[in-house]
């Protein structure tokens, strides 16, 4: 049975809609842990009453980003891992990190890569006035938010919207790809030809919100 291992540093509501979906469907994996960078994470909580082993590993108490990221990477590799997924984990990962997962280390970024990468992407894209919005799953590469996109989806940015009610809306979107990119990779369905991802059989890589 694949495993899966997740990255989160707070409330942990993508985390939560796989696991929802996994349980719904039946899918044939394990949810073999749960770690965050700091032990107030929220999503802890609901891994808990899931049953799922939830651990944090205090980012705080490594003086180095490399020694964070070889505790991390040693602690994954003790739960066993066909997969991780960073599920709003909001830590940048050091290379040599991202080398040793390459090719089963997935992230969702709440924006329509490759527009607005990095932080406040909703604040970023009210004020660039764009009439669409979203969220994409991608492979992680060594460049912040560059890898090559499994999924997104897109909604439309209203006129009155605030920050707040476009993140609202981007995180519903969310719940929906995250699940399905994670279920993709799991049925060996996804293939990496440079920086593109294909889906086999085809399958729509963008959904309309
Ligand atoms: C999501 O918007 C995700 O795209 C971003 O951080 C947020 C995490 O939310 N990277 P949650 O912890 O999954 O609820």
């Amino acid at each position: 049975m694949a495993s899966i291992v997740t990255l989160i540093s707070g409330r942990g509501s993508n985390f939560e809609a796989i696991v929802k979906t996994a349980q719904k469907e039946g899918w044939p994996v394990e949810f073999t842990g749960v770690i965050a960078n700091h032990s107030a994470a929220k999503g802890l909580d609901f891994a808990r009453s899931q049953g799922i082993p939830a651990f944090s590993i205090e980012h705080r108490e490594h003086a180095t980003r490399e020694s964070f990221d070889a505790a991390l990477m040693m602690k994954i590799d003790e739960l066993g891992a066909d997969l991780v997924v960073l599920a709003g984990f909001m830590r940048i990962l050091t290379p040599g990190f991202i080398r040793h997962f390459e090719g089963r280390l997935i992230n969702i970024h709440p924006a329509l890569l490759p527009a607005f990468p990095g932080l406040h992407t909703h604040e970023r894209a009210l004020a660039a006035g764009v009439a669409e919005h979203g969220a994409s799953v991608h492979f992680v590469t060594e460049g912040v938010d560059e890898g090559p996109i499994i999924c997104q989806a897109s909604v439309s940015v209203h006129p009155d919207d605030t920050a707040d009610s476009l993140a609202a809306r981007v995180l519903a979107a969310e719940h929906q790809i995250y699940p399905r990119a994670v279920k993709w990779f799991l049925d060996g369905r996804l293939r990496i030809e440079g920086n593109q991802v294909q889906v086999q059989p085809p399958e729509s890589q963008l959904i309309k919100l």
